[in-house]
């Protein structure tokens, strides 16, 4: 730990006070990036405020920050974009708070506030975050979900101090990943109403929490539910919903094949198997939801359909081959028939390969104004009669055909 020390002071012989250095290096670190998250705590007094934390978050694509102030028996929420929170965080700095605590990539400033307004500032290095050793591409990237939150803890993914667990290190960043594409899915109109959120096949609902922590940091309201069919994870979920004191979220049981259409905002499904993914999308066109966000898991429908034009044959009579067409086959079509039904799709990698090989992600956005269908369904019905497929489980469901499918999501 080092004392006072000058790093952003030109001048050694007249140091700025300690509160402007710190204020210089908060700035500094919403530049650049490097910011983690900026703590007050050790309140003075008898009040019940006891602390407030405050992180980065994209708003409708503009940087803000989310403070957070910490009473008993609840938190409250308010953002302000980055010029005015910083002029926030500077008013807080004169509040009766003892400490102030800025955390960035690498290092942690302490301000100290005595009661005859002495302040004292130390600067701490801290260890690279659990798992990142080595891992290039994780260098200078901003996180959106900070490993202080309850909820990653709660889940096993971080210790009580914060630090994520290095065996779920790759949990971590995929939730992170997630978030980030979730934030920028729904920013803009959509968040300004109640959002109403199902994640198929939720599991242990790392992503459930994570969706509803970052619609709550960003203060909407929403009803966000994981729809699993394990009545040990439901429980499991809506218990630790409880000890967390979290409303609007919760865990139903469910089954996707049967789930009832409703009215819907974003459709989550993260590795529903095989066709469960294919009604997990047909639910949310149902049910009109704006943004779909999919990652397909197996793919068992279009393979041993597959009968390739001569040329092909020579490359697809390797399993291998004939796997990886089958999987770009049907995800393509998926995206078709998405873009026949109203929407914009977007198919990409969401986490690197090396964290999973179902790493492809269908993001889905309903088109204000419809567009023709005839397109995408004529290219779809040239891809089936190339490749000789007969059935497509969302096409039938899309075209008012029943169930199908066992549903599972694994
Ligand atoms: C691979 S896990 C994925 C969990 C979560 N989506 C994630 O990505 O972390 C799939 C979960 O879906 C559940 N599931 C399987 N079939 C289902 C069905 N037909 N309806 C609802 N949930 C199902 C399983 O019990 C399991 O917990």
């Amino acid at each position: 730990m080092t004392a006072d020390p000058p790093p952003t002071d030109p001048s050694p012989r007249h140091p700025p006070p300690p509160r402007e250095r710190l204020l210089a290096a908060l700035r500094a670190s919403l530049a650049d990036g490097t910011f983690v998250k900026l703590v007050f705590a050790r309140p003075r007094g008898s009040g019940s405020l006891r602390r407030i934390d405050a992180r980065r978050i994209l708003l409708r694509s503009v940087p803000h920050l989310s403070f957070v102030r910490h009473y008993p028996t609840r938190d409250e929420t308010s953002n302000a974009p980055l010029p005015a929170a910083i002029a926030d965080a500077e008013a807080l700095i004169g509040a009766p708070f003892q400490s102030v605590h800025l955390f960035t990539r690498d290092t942690e400033w302490q301000l100290r506030l005595g009661k005859r307004g002495s302040a004292h500032l130390t600067t701490s290095a801290l260890a690279a975050p659990a798992g990142a050793a080595g891992e290039a591409h994780d260098r200078g990237r901003h996180r959106l979900v900070d490993p202080g939150r309850p909820f990653l803890h709660e889940l096993g993914v971080t210790t009580a101090a914060g630090q994520v667990v290095p065996s779920m290190a790759k949990k971590y960043r995929q939730i992170d990943k997630f978030v980030e594409l979730f934030a920028g899915a729904v920013g803009g109109a959509l968040l300004a109403t109640d959002l109403r959120v199902v994640d198929f096949g939720a599991g242990k609902g790392y992503l459930t929490f994570a969706v509803h922590d970052w619609l709550l940091a960003s203060g909407s309201t929403m009803d966000v539910a994981g729809v699993e069919r394990r009545a040990d994870l439901v429980a499991d979920g809506n218990a630790r919903v409880e000890r967390l004191g979290l409303r609007g979220l919760r865990f139903v049981q469910g089954e996707v094949a049967t789930w009832p259409p409703g009215s819907l905002d974003v459709l989550i499904a993260l590795h529903a198997c095989d066709v469960a993914t294919d009604h997990a999308l047909h639910l949310g066109v149902r049910s009109g939801a704006r943004v779909i966000l999919c990652a397909p898991c197996c793919h068992k429908e279009v393979r041993p359909q597959l009968q390739p034009p001569a040329p092909l044959q020579a490359v697809l009579r390797h399993g291998v081959h004939l796997e990886r067409e089958a999987t770009l086959l049907t995800d393509g079509l998926r995206a078709l028939l998405l873009e026949a039904a109203g929407y914009d799709v977007q198919v990409f990698e969401f986490v690197p390969i090396e964290h999973t090989a179902k790493n492809t992600m269908l993001l889905a956005r309903r088109r204000a104004a419809p567009r023709a269908a005839e397109g995408p369904l004529a290219e779809v019905a040239a891809l089936k009669a190339f490749y000789g497929v007969r059935e497509l489980t969302l096409e039938r469901l899309l075209a008012g055909g029943g169930g199908g499918g066992d549903g599972r999501v694994r």
